[in-house]
């Protein structure tokens, strides 16, 4: 952990954190006990699936008005389910972007209304941090570690030297390779969101059936790329008759062209700042078939592969009440009069060393 300066907070300090970035309301309640332990109490996440699978993507407006509609009973209910009181939380954090401006703002303000309420210290947390410090919440991984962030709307390789000090060392210049599996589960008729469903007509597939080009291939800038792979597909899907067989091949053939790739940016990455160990998290964390790969490449570079719950892989309170909890152990501060909603928010921003 975190061990180069005092800390000057008690430990064991009850953590309220809110995440409403993009369409999942999610709360949690989460200390660090004495030994450095990190025990989550409570951890309640309301996903908005139904209210827009209607429109085959996220709308930020419904998505903002179902955060303010259900931010309350979740906030009741995880000081229920964690058995304690609103007198016991001892600081609040909140997710502050990157993401939906207006869905932002609901849960930062109501973050900033609980802090104000309660006269315990507000601490902003940057969506993206809080993601690449989630195996500090399941196990003891030490720093440096790599981190892949692999979302709907993010794809990034990071090197983690400690909290609020990140070198993002990849990123997409296009698509996000959650987003990616999105749009061509769609063009597959697989629904919204289509990682998963994808993932499982693939396991049916030939994943030799269509012949996808690997973005970026062995060069030898580590960026990642999938919209042509995206592309690519839709131009296969176009002159096809999308039989049963027809999308698992397909579906098939573009996670092996993904897992191709992936593995090959995320070697070169690796390689610029060596540490030996890899956690994998976002959404698309959740599909064993890249994990298959992963854990090959893990293999063949000599170095551990940490990936979490699938739960603690998407977006969840938890990860932002730890990601703020530590921040805030590293820089005591109230943030509450500081503190603004930010759609982009670059990692690159907020290392503080
Ligand atoms: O991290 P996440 O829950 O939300 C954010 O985007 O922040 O990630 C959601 C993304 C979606 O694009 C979804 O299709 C993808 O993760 N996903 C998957 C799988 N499960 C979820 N992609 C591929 N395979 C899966 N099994
Ligand atoms: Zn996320």
């Amino acid at each position: 952990m975190d061990n180069g300066h005092e800390i000057s907070i008690k430990r064991d300090m009850l953590t309220l954190g809110i995440e409403s970035s993009c369409d999942e309301t999610a709360v949690a309640l989460v200390s660090r006990e004495s030994s450095g332990e990190v025990r989550v109490h409570a951890h309640l996440i309301l996903s908005q699936v139904q209210e827009h699978t209607p429109y085959g993507g996220v709308v930020p407006e419904i998505a903002a008005r179902a955060h303010i509609f259900h931010i309350h009973r979740l906030l009741d209910a995880v000081v229920k389910r964690g058995g304690v009181h609103f007198s016991d939380i001892k600081l609040v954090a909140a997710t502050s972007g990157p993401g939906l401006i207006g869905c932002v703002m609901v849960g930062l303000m109501a973050g900033k209304g609980m802090a104000l309420g309660l006269g315990v210290p507000f601490v902003g947390v940057n969506h993206l941090a809080a993601h690449i410090l989630v195996p500090l919440l399941t196990c003891s991984v030490a720093f440096p570690y790599t981190a892949l962030l692999v979302s709907g709307g993010h794809t990034q390789v990071v090197h983690v030297q400690g909290v609020d000090d990140y070198v993002v060392l990849s990123s997409t210049k296009d698509d996000a390779l959650g987003e990616a599996f999105d749009k061509v589960a769609r063009l597959l008729g697989l629904g919204f969101p289509g990682g998963s469903a994808l993932e499982k007509r693939a396991a049916w597939g030939n994943p030799t059936a269509y012949a996808f080009p690997r973005p970026m291939l062995g060069a030898a800038d580590p960026s990642f790329s999938f919209s042509g792979l995206k592309t690519a597909v839709r131009q296969t899907v176009e002159k096809l008759t999308l039989t049963e067989r027809a999308v698992n091949d397909v579906a098939a053939s573009f996670q092996q062209a993904v897992v191709e790739a992936l593995c090959d940016r995320l070697r070169r990455a690796c390689r610029l700042r060596w540490t030996g160990r890899l956690c994998v998290v976002g959404g698309v964390a959740a599909n064993q078939y890249i994990r298959v790969g992963l854990e090959a490449l893990a293999r063949e570079e000599g170095m551990q592969l940490i990936v979490p719950e699938p739960k603690l892989c998407t977006d969840n309170g938890a990860m932002v009440a730890l990601a703020g909890l530590l921040s805030y152990e590293k820089r005591v501060r109230d943030e509450l009069l500081t503190t603004r909603a930010q759609a982009r928010w670059p990692l690159a921003q907020i290392s503080v060393s």
